[in-house]
């Protein structure tokens, strides 16, 4: 086994040593330390907190300071691992300067390591002037939710030879970029080989198949927490959100009925002490 990922370079010497890369989001602090202690490689303050956990429709409202807000809990929660934080919609498209600002605020106010954004070739300009920064840069494509409306919706990509080329070019370009790595999303299981065989940085994938370099996907989705939308391919490793119902109705029904709180949560006795006889008192 290779040594554990310290810095974003570590992150193509475990693609060349052929061993998988994990990566998991997290949004606060507990969550934070929960995927640490699963001794994942990176952990993701990814922008789909504006979904599971800020109640938007979509990620497109999230902030910067949203962002950073939870990035500094999630960072209190984090001893281990590579914590990487997503760069907002319109929180660097508009230029290098504000690219490299905002990038900048996950590093000096939140502590992460690296930040990720979306798009192919054309933010390859803005991930160079943010690596150029001193930023490493995550790239993200394929299905890149914060324009899923110019997509068609939360489509697969890449399913024709036009636009799968086209994958081939922004994954090419990133990389030239300075790109430390890349995340597809919802792309063909061999598109996503032949991209990952084809660049020197580790692909992670999203719905992109078993040949990527590594695996990522959003905690909410894994432990069944999230019930607005599960898609196919997010693996429910736990059903909590089913869980947390019963335990949560549980409470309720105990309180009305005077179950809880029993004597083992409480302090002192529950009874009162009977008053002693006046001739027995000292
Ligand atoms: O925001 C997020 O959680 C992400 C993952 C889906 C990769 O970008």
């Amino acid at each position: 086994m290779s040594p554990a990922v310290k810095t974003v370079c570590d992150l193509a010497a475990k693609k060349a040593a052929g061993e998988k890369i994990t990566m998991l989001t997290a949004h606060d602090a507990a969550f934070g330390a929960l995927v640490d202690r699963a001794g994942v490689d990176l952990v993701l303050v990814g922008d789909s907190l504006g979904m599971v956990a800020l109640g938007y429709d979509s990620t497109v409202p999230v902030t910067m300071d949203e962002m950073i807000h939870h990035a500094r809990a999630v960072r209190r929660g984090v001893k281990e691992a590579l914590l990487v934080g997503d760069m907002p919609f319109l929180s660097y498209q508009v230029g290098e300067w504000d690219a490299i600002i905002n990038a900048g605020r996950f590093l000096k106010e939140a502590g992460c390591a690296a930040v990720k954004l979306e798009g192919g070739a054309e933010v390859a300009p803005l991930v160079a002037a943010v690596v150029r920064a001193g930023i490493p840069v995550l790239g993200h494509i394929g299905l890149t939710p914060q324009t899923a409306g110019q997509l068609g919706g939360y489509k697969v990509q890449g399913k024709d030879a036009e636009s799968a080329a086209k994958l081939e070019h922004d994954a090419r370009a990133l990389e030239a970029a300075g790109a430390s790595a890349l995340v597809l999303e919802c792309v063909p299981a061999l598109l996503a080989k032949r991209i990952s065989a084809e660049m020197k940085i580790p692909t992670i994938g999203i719905g992109a198949g078993p040949y990527c370099d590594g695996q990522v996907l959003v905690s909410h989705d894994l432990l069944g927490l999230f019930r607005g939308f599960t898609p196919k391919f997010a693996k429910q490793y736990a059903l909590l959100a089913d869980q947390a119902d019963q335990a949560l109705a549980a409470f309720r029904r105990e309180v009305n009925s005077g179950e809880f709180p029993a004597a083992e949560h409480s302090f002192g006795s529950l009874v009162e002490e009977k008053e002693a006889p006046a001739d027995k008192k000292a």
